[in-house]
Order: C-alpha cells, then sequence, then structure tokens
C-alpha cells in the first residue's frame, strides 16, 4: 500500500494586492512542495473581515488570489484549493478552540499588537483579537502536519501547537500537532523603503513593497528607488538590510547564490546589481502575471476549482470537528 502523504495547510488573507513577500515567502514554497504532500490550500476571507473591507474589492480580490495561486503553479487537480468561508468547519472550530485559548495568550500575539496600535482601539474587533484560534482551528481541522508561511506567522503557529497539545491533554490525542516550515531564503521579504521592516500589502507607501501584479516598468521604479547605504559593495551583511534584502529577492527569483553575487558584483557598486534585481524579478513574475490575468476572467473555472475544492476540504473538516465535539461531550445529532 501507498504511504499516505503528510498534510500541508496554509493560506493568503484577501485583504490587500499580493505582495513578493506573500509570492517568496509563502506561494513559491508550496509550488515545490505540492508534489510531496497532501496540500490544503485557502483563501481566508474570514480572516480579512477581522479589519473592515469593501465587499466588491473582497469578492474581486478573493478570486484574484485564487488565480494566483493557480497561476503561480499551484496544480488545482493535485491540490485542494478552496475558499475559508465555504467550509462552515472553520467558524465551527474557531468557537469550540476559543474556549480553550487565554485572553493573556491573544494579548501576547505581535500581530494584534501591530494591528491594534495601527487602527485604534475604537476600531479593533473581537474578531482582530481572536484571530488567531481561527487560524488555529485552519490548521487543526486538516491533521496538518506542515504549514508553510513566512516568519511573521512563527508566533500563530506556536500557539496552534499549544492549543493542539491543550486539547489532546485535556481529553485524549485527537488533534496533529503541526510544524512551521521556513524556506531557506525569502521567510522575511523586507519593505523597499525601510529595510528593517517587513513588506507588508497594507503599507501607505506604494514604493515599499512590490505587488506580484506590478507592471514590468514600475517594478524597475521601485528596485531603483528603493534604500541602500553609502558602503557600496554588495555584501550579503546586517549592516547592509537593503543590500542584503535585494540580494535575497535575487536569490528567491534565479536560485542565484549570495557568494556568486558577491563575486559578480564586486567593485560595481549598486547601478547595476539593482537592475539585475529588477529584470530578475521581471522574468520570474511575468507569466505569473499573464496566466493569472486570463485565470480571472474565466469565471467558471475558477468556479470548478473552489467548489471542487470546498467539497474535499469539507470532508475532512467536518469529521475533526465531530471528533472534537464528541470529546468536548455534545451529543452527536
Ligand atoms: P498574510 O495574508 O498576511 O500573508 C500570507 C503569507 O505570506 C507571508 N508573508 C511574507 N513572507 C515573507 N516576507 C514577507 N514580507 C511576507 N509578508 C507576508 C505570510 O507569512 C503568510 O505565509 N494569518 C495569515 C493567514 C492565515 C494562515 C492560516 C496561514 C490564516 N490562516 C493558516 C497559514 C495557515 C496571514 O495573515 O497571512
Amino acid at each position: 500500500m501507498e504511504d499516505k502523504k503528510k498534510v500541508i495547510f496554509s493560506g493568503i488573507q484577501p485583504s490587500g494586492n499580493l505582495t513578493i513577500g506573500n509570492y517568496y515567502g509563502a506561494i513559491k514554497n508550496w509550488v515545490k512542495l505540492q508534489d510531496e504532500y497532501d496540500c490544503f490550500y485557502c483563501v481566508v476571507d474570514m480572516h480579512a473581515i477581522t479589519v473592515r473591507q469593501e465587499p466588491k474589492d473582497l469578492r474581486r480580490r478573493t478570486l484574484e488570489v485564487l488565480s494566483l495561486y493557480v497561476a503561480a503553479g499551484v496544480d488545482p487537480d493535485k491540490n485542494t484549493l478552496f475558499i475559508q468561508s465555504h467550509v462552515p468547519a472553520h467558524a465551527e472550530i474557531a468557537w469550540l478552540l476559543n474556549c480553550y485559548t487565554y485572553i493573556g495568550e491573544l494579548s501576547r500575539m505581535t500581530q494584534f499588537k501591530d494591528k491594534s496600535a495601527r487602527y485604534g482601539d475604537a476600531s479593533v474587533s473581537a474578531g482582530l483579537f481572536d484571530y488567531p484560534a481561527l487560524m488555529a482551528g485552519d490548521i487543526l481541522l486538516y491533521n496538518t502536519d506542515l504549514v508553510p508561511v513566512g516568519i511573521d506567522q512563527k508566533q500563530h503557529i506556536e500557539l496552534t501547537r499549544d492549543l493542539a497539545e491543550r486539547f489532546n491533554n485535556i481529553y485524549s490525542p485527537t488533534l496533529t500537532i503541526p510544524e512551521i516550515y521556513l524556506g531557506e531564503t525569502g521567510a522575511k521579504v523586507m519593505d523597499l523603503q525601510e529595510p528593517t521592516k517587513k513588506m507588508s500589502k497594507s503599507s501607505d507607501n506604494p514604493n515599499s513593497y512590490i505587488l506580484m501584479m506590478d507592471p514590468a516598468e514600475v517594478i524597475r521604479k521601485k528596485i531603483s528607488r528603493s534604500v541602500t547605504d553609502s558602503i557600496g559593495v554588495v555584501k550579503y551583511s546586517d549592516e547592509q538590510p537593503g543590500i542584503k534584502n535585494l540580494m535575497t529577492l535575487l536569490n528567491c527569483a534565479t536560485g542565484m547564490s549570495f557568494e556568486a553575487m558577491e563575486k559578480k558584483y564586486e567593485g560595481q557598486g549598486y547601478a547595476q546589481f539593482k537592475i539585475d534585481v529588477a529584470e530578475a524579478l521581471i522574468a520570474d513574475l511575468e507569466p505569473i502575471q499573464k496566466r493569472a490575468r486570463e485565470l480571472v476572467e474565466d469565471k467558471e473555472q475558477l468556479e470548478a476549482i473552489y467548489r471542487k475544492g470546498a467539497d474535499k476540504a469539507s470532508a475532512v473538516a467536518n469529521k475533526t470537528v465531530r471528533k472534537m465535539m464528541k470529546k468536548i461531550g455534545f451529543i452527536p445529532r
């Protein structure tokens, strides 16, 4: 009998246009892992509403994100691709896990602290606070072994592990304890203007990020304007966070090693290096952009993908919720 494949779950919020941080930190690894694992890749629209969304933008972005998954090479025939709100078990497990999550734990989450500082207390919803319980639920529903994400999600994955262990200890082994998967490079793509900060799709300054759908001339402009330093040497060093980030991007786009880059650009300053980074990103992204533009117009194909995905996901997810409910002491229907 064939060995059962290990399970992967990951997701992206349709709360903005995806950046190359989302691509190199998450999606590109999903593509790499899809043959070896049984993968569930989700558009987490329920997470997106933890901050206010314009309904028509949310609808459009949800389908754009799904199109980008497929366009980037996540094969809908091999993987389960779906939209979170289509599988009600996500809402159910979030409630269950809520009751095993402490306020203290949620208060320590840095993403919550950052976002609540940005939006101000008056508009911080209970959903934003509780978001990690929903995320833990996403992962635990599928008996997930591995979660490929960027490093900013590490704290949420650790909480997920704690919640699963807590549940298993109170009752009996029920939930699989997942592990984080971080790519060798690209797990933290930095802001092009402030390279000590993470690149984010919610930044107010468009020069600070590159979108997966940015046209070539925009990419060239943003890279040429990216903040570097006055040292003038292409070297992978913490003292040169801007250059380190551009080297990371070049590595993510081409696979070229940092040593090879240091050698190639020795004594040349930054001009040619920046041009090459921009061209490498363009070459990596253009085929994806072309496929994504076609796919997002093909509503029928997208519908077929997310419907089939929701059916497959529901079958697994419902089983986990039923198992948990039984252990908790709910009467089976
Ligand atoms: P989100 O939507 O903010 O980001 C999606 C994925 O992109 C990664 N990422 C980055 N990686 C490297 N460098 C960056 N600058 C960068 N910016 C974003 C994120 O780490 C993430 O992998 N809570 C999650 C969504 C989520 C989820 C889940 C993920 C909900 N449920 C279950 C995994 C499993 C989030 O807000 O990601």
